[in-house]
């Protein structure tokens, strides 16, 4: 939940144009009054100049969904999606005061700079005050504590739930590009346990505890049924939903990922992996992976996308990633289950994986009674975050097919 007071502005006659209604130009004023106005109930500019840096936008994203008129007043309320070294994302929302839904919604990318110019780290300050405990938790980031163990979790907006199932070595910000923009849904994205920020035990890791876990999950967020993403790893553990907790699986997005089990080489190179992280520990995971996870355009063209995954995958823990590699290793082929898979089912691959080939997507959704396949051109295996936009659609669409 954010921290930061909402605001409410009335809406003036000179706000609006000729069609006496607030356009987009003049929304957008509305939005940075608000966000103005959100700072300085708490630090203010004065922390930002007492640091030398200024805030400046580098990207808005806004959708509109209500006309407001003049006399309205709408309420912002602002919550922080990102919270990176030198930029930080901010959500606002406006409501009419009075109505109902959403009447507008807007992403905004603000970086700080020094007085070159140049980009610089975000006052520690400011993110306290806008409810960011850590560099890697944001407003909506909760922890709870599901069978025992303290699991993170996203928790966004508000409708049918879908539940995020990240992959190997990553954690729940994968999906957040995709998540983000999926309006109009309750989505949940947890770190797996031992995963990101979620509690790391020594033992205690299968896909079966994942899967357990995750219902225990939805329990304590009160959810019944989720359409169930998962990607790669957590298409495994989508698998293994199926097998455990079928009840609450009410479609199914299988992204990167496969149905069949670990050949023997396979298992030998988890075993290998195993070994070099209890000797070495987990440090030259990102150097070996990164190349293999990410299309190579993405890696010439995707700075960003690159840093983020590198952060991801240098924060894991020892126990955790051991973990996830001896559930890996140790999984059941789904290829037999995919025949039973009754529920809406979307398949996604993308065309420059370099770990799963898009024939054995494509062989999952023929395998499936209720399955559609989606390419992604120019993804990689992280389909979700170097095509966030292409991928977002497709399960967009999706979902939006279930209601
Ligand atoms: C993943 O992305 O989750 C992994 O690459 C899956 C695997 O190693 O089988």
């Amino acid at each position: 939940m954010s921290t930061v007071p909402p605001i409410e502005l009335i809406v003036y006659p000179d706000d609006c144009d000729a069609f006496g209604h607030l356009n987009q130009a003049a929304y957008f004023r509305l939005f940075e009054r608000a966000r103005w106005e959100a700072l300085a109930h708490g630090p203010g500019m004065d922390t930002f100049r007492a640091h030398g840096v200024l805030p400046v936008v580098r990207k808005t994203e806004a959708e509109f969904f209500q006309q407001a008129a003049p006399g309205d007043r709408l309420r912002f309320e602002l919550e922080v999606e990102h919270w990176g070294e030198t930029s930080f994302t901010v959500r606002q929302q406006a409501r009419k005061v009075g109505g109902q839904g959403l009447a507008a919604e807007v992403r905004v990318v603000l970086v700080t700079i020094g007085r070159d110019g140049r980009p610089c780290p975000v006052p520690v300050e400011v993110g306290r005050f806008l409810g960011v405990q850590s560099s890697r938790r944001t407003a909506a980031s909760r922890q709870l504590t599901v069978r025992d163990l303290v699991i993170t979790v996203d928790v966004t907006g508000d409708g049918p739930a879908v539940l995020f199932i990240h992959g190997f070595p990553l954690d729940r910000t994968l999906w957040r590009p995709v998540a983000r923009t999926l309006t109009g849904w309750r989505r949940i994205a947890p770190d797996l346990r031992g995963m990101g920020l979620s509690e790391a035990p020594e033992e205690g890791y299968s896909l079966a505890e994942y899967a357990d876990d995750l219902a225990a999950l939805l329990d304590a967020v009160k959810v019944d049924q989720a359409v169930v993403c998962g990607f790669s790893m957590g298409g495994y553990v989508a698998f293994e939903l199926l097998r455990r907790h079928r009840d609450r699986v009410r479609a199914l997005v299988l992204a990167n990922t496969r149905a069949s089990a670990d050949d023997a080489d396979g298992r030998a190179s988890r075993d290998a992996m195993i070994a070099r992280i209890r000797r070495d520990g987990p440090g030259f995971l990102a150097d070996e992976m990164i190349p293999r996870l990410l299309a190579p355009a993405s890696l010439q063209t995707e700075p960003d996308v690159v840093r983020q995954v590198r952060a991801m995958v240098s924060a894991q823990q020892a126990d955790g990633l051991v973990g996830a590699l001896t559930a890996m290793r140790d999984r059941a082929d789904a290829t037999a289950l995919l025949a039973t898979v009754t529920v809406p089912t979307l398949v996604i691959a993308g065309s420059d994986d370099q770990l799963i080939p898009s024939a054995a997507s494509r062989a999952m959704a023929e395998a499936a009674p209720n399955a559609h396949f989606a390419m992604i051109p120019g993804a990689g295996h992280l389909a979700p975050m170097e095509q966030a936009v292409n991928t977002a659609r497709v399960i967009r669409e999706f979902l939006e097919a279930l209601l």
